[in-house]
């Protein structure tokens, strides 16, 4: 198998509800006047709690520079793998549970601390920049590695991997952090970007106006239903991920849906803010889904991490997953 190290250099950012008019200069720019910015890697997604946004060191030049930024301090690099039919063959999941035991057990394993953003064509694990040479030692064993410089693939050779490390021994992982699962029934879905065109007032609605006015999610009614939209136009491939109700807004026959017209549900991680140094968390959720091969997606914020496994699934994992009924609200 391949694991590619891409080339962006990703900042990973939050912005408070109330900020969000100081930056959507940018973001319209960011997400939707492609030709006028060299940004290749962008994501934004909304939370309850903040508009969490990753993006390339030429798309971050496009946002003013202001305190009600919160950046992360260091710099991400994306992994990617390239599944050359390598994975468990027998396994028809898809998303996170593919990598979960080739790349995010061992990261976990070597004290990595990883940040997860699926899409509806791939997962990208990002790690620090400066914990490369551990991420390519714990995983040099399973992957050839390959790392894009100045768009050119290159072949890493093991050689120069730092020996040294003591290898660390698998553990069991209980998960530590607090789930709930909201009742919103969510999609992973695409469009073709010629007809971004065709929605774009609607995105920027979804994107940047939700918090005002009839689709609040505020009223006493909608309590279990999570806020939850993320948007990424990364190398020119556009995911969304909304629940079934945002779904509806768009015009039938635009957006990518698979044939089985699948349907997720959230399980989101994280009582307090998860921060960025702790490492293990995504293993403790992906593990145990890979092995009952349940495909998940997951999506990490700049607060906390949230899981989708398909809704026939949601029982038995948040049974696997000691999800009590009483944090279950
Ligand atoms: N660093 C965690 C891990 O290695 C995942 C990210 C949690 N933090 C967050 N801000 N979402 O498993």
């Amino acid at each position: 198998m391949e694991l590619h190290i891409l080339e962006h250099r990703l900042k990973i950012a939050s912005i408070a509800r109330e900020s969000l008019p100081l930056f959507t200069h940018g973001l319209v720019k960011l997400a939707f006047l492609t030709d006028r910015t060299r940004c290749k890697f962008f994501s934004l997604t909304e939370t309850p709690d903040d508009f969490t946004l990753i993006v390339d060191e030429e798309g971050f030049k496009e946002l003013p520079v202001s305190e009600r930024l919160t950046v992360e301090d260091a710099t991400w690099l994306a992994l990617n793998v390239v599944s050359g039919g390598g994975h468990s063959p027998n396994s028809p999941a898809v998303g996170v549970t593919k990598i979960a035991k080739s790349v995010i057990a061992p990261l976990a394993d070597h004290n990595v601390s990883v940040f997860m953003y699926s899409t509806y064509q791939t997962d990208f694990i990002l790690v620090r920049e400066r914990d490369l040479p551990v991420v390519m030692h714990a995983l040099s064993t399973e992957f050839a590695i390959f790392r894009e410089i100045d768009g050119e693939v290159v072949a890493l050779d093991d050689t120069v991997i730092v020996n040294g490390f003591v290898k660390p021994k698998s553990v069991s992982r209980p998960v530590i952090h607090p789930l709930t699962c909201p009742v919103n029934q969510f999609c992973v879905t695409s469009l073709d970007p010629t007809t971004l065109p065709l929605i774009t007032t609607l995105l920027m609605d979804i994107m940047f106006y939700s918090g005002s006015g009839k689709d609040s999610t505020a009223d006493s009614a909608d309590r279990e239903l999570i806020k939850f939209f993320s948007f990424s136009l990364i190398e020119g491939y556009i995911s969304l991920v909304m629940d079934t109700r945002t779904l509806q807004r768009f015009p039938n026959n635009l957006l990518f849906t698979s044939a089985s017209g699948e349907v997720w549900r959230m399980v989101r991680i994280g009582g307090q803010p998860l921060g960025f140094d702790e490492c293990g968390i995504v293993a403790q959720i992906s593990e145990p889904l890979a092995n009952a091969d349940i495909s998940a997606y997951y999506i990490s914020t700049f607060k906390f991490d949230h899981a989708l496994v398909p809704e026939e699934d949601i029982q038995s994992v948040v049974s696997m997953l000691q999800l009590t009924p009483a944090d279950n609200r």
